[in-house]
């Protein structure tokens, strides 16, 4: 018998299958999140989220500095608010001396154009509800909730942020945030929009994280299934997407990763703009957990996961992965 067609030649070694390798996946483009407590210097562990801490700024600043040496280059902030400070508006998410404002300036202030500052623009950190809008007779509102957004994006843009994230899912958020940016002079200010953002069960160590789940007291919805997609819907991921890249989005994200490696597919398949994927909390623990156990091989399914999203059309990665895989040179 004489087999022509040999595929296993090219996987002869280890030289050879790195020649011949597809997909790679480079620092540059790995996002870590970060979780900002409104203080000069503070350091809290969360249990769902192993190796994840909220940190104060002079911490976040060193953080991110031996951060940066291991090559990462780009952040993604999240901030918590102070005891007593979440209202049913979630007012405070436009303070300018707010977690997120002040812990831009901070890396801005040290680091300059050396790193990409981008911040999470969303109210359910804020309110008292926890929903990522206001709430009127039990409903999510979308159009009063626009404005909040756009000054919450705004007061991130004064402090120095590069990119604002907005991820609430509101319908016209991009507009109304692109709007008030350019009409303050923030024309060269870049909006990666969490395009097709899934209400997803695995958000759950996040919310733990930012404290900000929804209540489900009287009066207010116990999940985000109004705004957020329907994990079923794959159309409606290409309609969001194309609304957002119209409204003038310059990154559109899917999110959660890797249960929706076919949105990721499908969006990069359809627009021009780079395409981000948030490897998200609760994907990040079920392999801290698995791997705590000894029941997976931590480095190899990171490095796997990482590679799915670049083969699946992602060139930006956000993940809490991304300082343990450098240090470790998974990839
Ligand atoms: C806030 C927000 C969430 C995440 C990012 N921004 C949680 C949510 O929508 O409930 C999830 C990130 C993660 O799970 O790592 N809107
Ligand atoms: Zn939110």
């Amino acid at each position: 018998m004489n087999i022509q067609h040999r595929p296993r030649r090219l996987r002869r070694s280890a030289v050879l299958r790195d020649l011949v390798a597809e997909n790679r996946v480079h620092a540059n483009q790995l996002v870590m999140p970060h979780f900002c407590l409104n203080e000069e210097s503070a350091r809290e562990a969360i249990s769902s989220m192993p190796g994840i801490e909220r940190l104060g700024r002079k911490e976040l600043v060193e953080q991110v500095r031996a951060d940066l040496a291991l090559g990462i280059r780009s952040v993604l902030l999240f901030g918590l608010a102070g005891s007593g400070e979440k209202d049913a508006a979630g007012t405070k998410c436009s303070d300018d001396d707010g977690a997120v404002p002040l812990a831009v300036r901070a890396l801005k202030a040290e680091f300059g154009a050396d790193l990409v500052v981008m911040t999470d623009v969303c109210l359910c950190a804020y309110t008292d509800h926890g929903h990522c809008g206001v709430i009127e007779n039990g409903e999510v509102k979308n159009d009063p909730s626009l404005e909040l957004l756009a000054g919450m994006a705004l007061a991130h843009a004064r402090a120095g942020a590069d990119v604002v994230s907005p991820s609430d899912m509101m319908d016209g958020r991009v507009d109304a945030i692109r709007e008030k940016l350019d009409d303050n002079g923030f024309e060269n200010i870049t909006i990666m929009a969490y395009s097709a953002k899934y209400a997803s069960a695995y958000y759950g160590p996040f919310r733990d994280a930012a404290d900000s789940a929804p209540s489900g007291s009287a009066n207010v919805p116990k999940d985000r299934k109004t705004y957020q997609m329907d994990s079923r819907n794959r159309w409606e991921a290409r309609r969001e997407a194309g609304l957002d890249e119209a409204e003038g989005a310059d990154i559109l994200m899917v999110k959660p990763g890797l249960a929706y490696l076919d949105i990721i597919a499908e969006v990069s398949g359809m627009t021009n703009l780079p395409v981000a994927v948030y490897n998200v909390s609760g994907e990040y623990s079920m392999v801290k957990a698995a791997a705590e156990r000894g029941w997976i091989n931590e480095p190899e399914v990171v490095r796997e996961n990482l590679h799915a999203f670049v083969r699946a059309g992602a060139n930006i990665i956000i993940t809490y992965h991304a300082r343990e895989a450098l240090q470790g040179d998974w990839l």
